[in-house]
């Protein structure tokens, strides 16, 4: 079944008022010939600048990171209504930076996806394997683990969730994921979906790990690799709208 496809940005740590304003400037301008979905997920504090920038165009706003609480003493956290007010249409959720620095368990992240899914937010569930697990054989058995922490939390709303396919070894390293090898996990997540949903073919499942100019289009080309989640690349308008130009 034919969908849009999604192309979302991940900034990472990374802007400046000054920086963003040129950045957005350009890829909105870009836009217009684009025929899918693009967002960009940015440092909680420039929501509002964003949300003032991409107004009136097609740019949809993700955030990094959600709170699994409602409100009251987390210090640091940012919750889904107050994304949500800032207009924020996605959060990421289980990054494997926020897994690694901040200790980020299956559950902790599961939970995340639902206090997301709970305000209207699209959490973009991130999974992938480390070098050492995918060397051993066990790339399925770690993807398969963290999505069923999210199918076994987020039950029926399981088809509101994206997915995006992160191999840790891809991941600002230049070295990305062959269209095949991206292509059998997506498949794996995919399968894994529809046992739980019949509206399994509705998520979006993105590869993230080094997606570039010069590579989207052939990851992009296969059938279960339904858009991107780009690192670097976002940060410059011409990658991508590149990027977004190759996803068809
Ligand atoms: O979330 C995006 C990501 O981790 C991939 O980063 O810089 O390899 O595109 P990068």
């Amino acid at each position: 079944m034919a969908k849009h496809k999604l192309i979302a940005g991940n900034w990472k740590m990374n802007g400046s008022i000054a920086a963003n304003d040129a950045l957005v400037r350009a890829v909105i301008a870009g836009l217009a010939q684009s025929d899918c979905t693009v967002a960009v997920c940015v440092p909680a504090p420039y929501l509002a600048q964003l949300q003032m920038l991409r107004h009136g165009s097609a740019l949809e706003l993700g955030a990094q990171d959600v709170s699994q609480h409602e409100q009251g003493a987390f210090t640091g956290d940012v919750s889904a209504s107050m994304l949500k007010e800032f207009g924020v249409r996605y959060a990421i959720v289980g990054h494997s930076e926020r897994r690694q620095y901040h200790g980020e368990s299956d559950a902790v992240v599961a939970d995340k996806a639902k206090a997301a899914l709970a305000h209207g937010i699209t959490p973009i569930v991130c999974v992938g394997e480390t070098l050492a697990e995918r060397e051993a054989g066990k790339t399925e058995e770690v993807v398969k683990r963290q999505l069923a922490a999210m199918i076994h939390t987020n039950g029926h709303c399981i088809s509101e969730i994206a997915v995006a396919y992160e191999p840790i070894w891809a991941i600002g390293t230049g070295r990305t994921a062959t269209p095949e090898q991206a292509q059998q996990v997506h498949q794996v997540l995919r399968a894994q979906l529809q046992a739980a949903t019949p509206h399994a073919q509705r998520v979006h499942i993105l590869y993230g790990g080094s997606m570039n100019a010069a590579n989207a289009a052939s990851l992009l080309a296969q059938p279960d690799i339904d858009g991107g989640l780009i690192g670097g690349a976002s940060l410059k308008a011409q990658d991508f709208l590149q990027i977004i130009g190759a996803a068809r």
